[in-house]
């Protein structure tokens, strides 16, 4: 019944996906203001729409309108929160250009990228819808007889979702299908740089029908007063952020006045190793696909290219030639493979880092210039040494070092010698230093032989300083669940 309700509220469509609006308890609004922000295309500077600038008091009335909703929502079978998962994966499927479309607009990568990242999102829903139906619980033999112990899992109430422009759609649902399919409503802050995206996700999750105020999406440009309010709001049980560690230990202080429960998936420093039995022209290809996707802007991108001394000319060579036949551009235009960055702040820091290995004795050997606007070459720099800011700090952009080595022993402590450990990669053929070289890498995700490692089947996280917790998979759903005790006793 009560989805009847709002699946027949869904058939006043609009094709047009490009909102302007916040999505609030149902209904499209503005700031309470009247504010507003423009948003812009980082590949020409034009201007593509403006949307509400929302303050503290706005995200409160989300956030109200989100606990409000979560008794009914909760108290939908699994089956029937499945089925509005599968409705919203359809919907957005069915408008994967339109949307993909909009997400190199507004941020930038490549329209071949988008499309890839509006499938992968996309894949979350899928693989969720699937999962809501499995919250299984557990029954536990009792220490005594008269006792039977039973282990339910409940939804864990009202989940805030803050998330990064450089996944504009794909970093929403890998947040939100799982709270959503766990009977937990949403609210999303996205970025200033890419709300559209956001709002057009929420504009198919209206259309899929999910009852008023389960999904609630808000824009703005005051995040830090903003995050503040989704984290001590006690209404809040739940904060999943993705972006950097910088942000993520702030937003964990504030989290920790009502002790929420925290997701964070935050900062690397992906090692990049090539030992001399690899095949190097593999290598060559992985490190092209890891490292160059979204111009460099991934928190799994490879930061730090390291290749031993006996193949390290060849693959400086071979990974030089092949990021100067990459294609840069406008996102829009056909074969295009690297697009603007994001900001004027992102592309300083590439020059900043730059700048500062070439002082202390890198060689340029491909790139290494600005492009006007907000494009930087891919560039490859030899001799990169461990002094050099790059090899600390993620570059988030599109800039190899590469580093040389000797020994396995040596490469691994290169590799660990960082407060980050999200992704790594390795290429060889030999299957005992696989195992080896895996297991010392400190970090939550291995790539062997392999530059391209997400998926919505595999657990992506990080340990150290790269975050807490693992979204997707089958271990996903845990983190927005709750573990209840039942006690029955006096079984005679
Ligand atoms: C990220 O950069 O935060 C996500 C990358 C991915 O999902 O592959």
């Amino acid at each position: 019944m009560f989805i009847e309700v709002f699946y027949k509220k869904s058939k006043v469509q609009n094709d047009n996906l490009l909102k302007t609006e916040a999505y609030v308890d149902g209904r499209w609004v503005t700031a309470g203001s009247g504010k507003t922000f423009n948003v812009n295309n980082p590949a020409t500077g034009e201007l593509i729409a403006s949307v509400p600038d929302m303050n503290r008091e706005d995200v409160r009335a989300a956030i109200d309108a989100a606990h409000d909703a979560w008794q009914p929502y909760r108290e939908l079978s699994a089956k029937d929160r499945s089925v509005l998962l599968r409705k919203w994966y359809t919907l957005i499927l069915e408008n994967k250009d339109e949307l993909a479309n909009l997400m190199t607009i507004e941020s930038g990568k490549v329209l071949k990228e988008s499309i890839g990242e509006v499938e992968y999102g996309a894949s979350f829903i899928e693989w969720f819808a699937e999962e809501a139906k499995r919250t299984y619980g557990d029954v536990i033999p009792a220490p005594t007889n008269d006792k039977r112990i039973v282990v339910i899992k409940q939804s864990i109430g009202v989940v805030a979702a803050l998330t990064p422009w450089n996944f504009p759609l794909a970093m929403i649902t890998r947040k939100v299908a799982p709270a959503l399919a766990a009977g937990s409503p949403v609210v999303v802050k996205p970025p200033s740089e890419t709300p559209l995206t956001a709002l057009a996700l929420a504009e198919l999750a209206e259309r899929a029908g999910f009852p008023r105020g389960v999904y609630n999406t808000i824009a703005t440009t005051e995040s830090s007063e903003v995050g503040k309010e989704l984290c001590e709001n006690r209404k809040v049980r739940k904060l999943s952020f993705t972006g950097s560690t910088q942000v993520g230990k702030i937003l964990m202080s504030q989290c920790s006045s009502t002790l929420k429960k925290m997701s964070l998936e935050l900062g690397g420093n992906a090692p990049f190793i090539v030992f001399d039995d690899a095949d190097i022209d593999a290598a060559v290809k992985g490190a092209i696909a890891s490292k160059f996707r979204n111009s460099g802007q991934t928190c799994v991108c490879v930061n730090r290219f390291f290749a031993q001394d006996k193949i390290y000319e060849e693959f400086v060579s071979k990974l030089t030639a092949a990021v100067a036949a990459l294609k840069i551009g406008n996102g829009l235009d056909p074969g295009v493979q690297v697009g603007p960055l994001i900001s004027e702040k992102g592309l300083n820091k590439v020059k900043q880092y730059v700048e500062d290995a070439v002082a202390k004795g890198a060689a340029v050997r491909g790139g290494g210039k600005e492009m006007g606007g907000l494009y930087y070459q891919p560039t490859v720099l030899a001799n990169a040494t461990a002094d050099m800011i790059i090899a600390q700090e993620e570059v988030f952009g599109p800039v190899a070092p590469v580093f040389k080595f000797s020994s396995e022993e040596e490469v691994i402590k290169m590799a660990n010698d960082t407060e980050y450990g999200l992704a790594a990669y390795f290429y060889t053929k030999d299957v005992s230093r696989c195992w080896r070289v895996a297991e010392a890498l400190e970090c939550g995700m291995v790539g062997i032989n392999e530059g391209l490692i997400s998926n919505a089947a595999a657990p992506f996280g990080g340990v150290k300083q790269s975050g807490i917790g693992r979204e997707g998979s089958k271990y996903g759903m845990d983190y927005f669940m709750e573990l209840k005790y039942i006690c029955f006793g006096n079984i005679q």
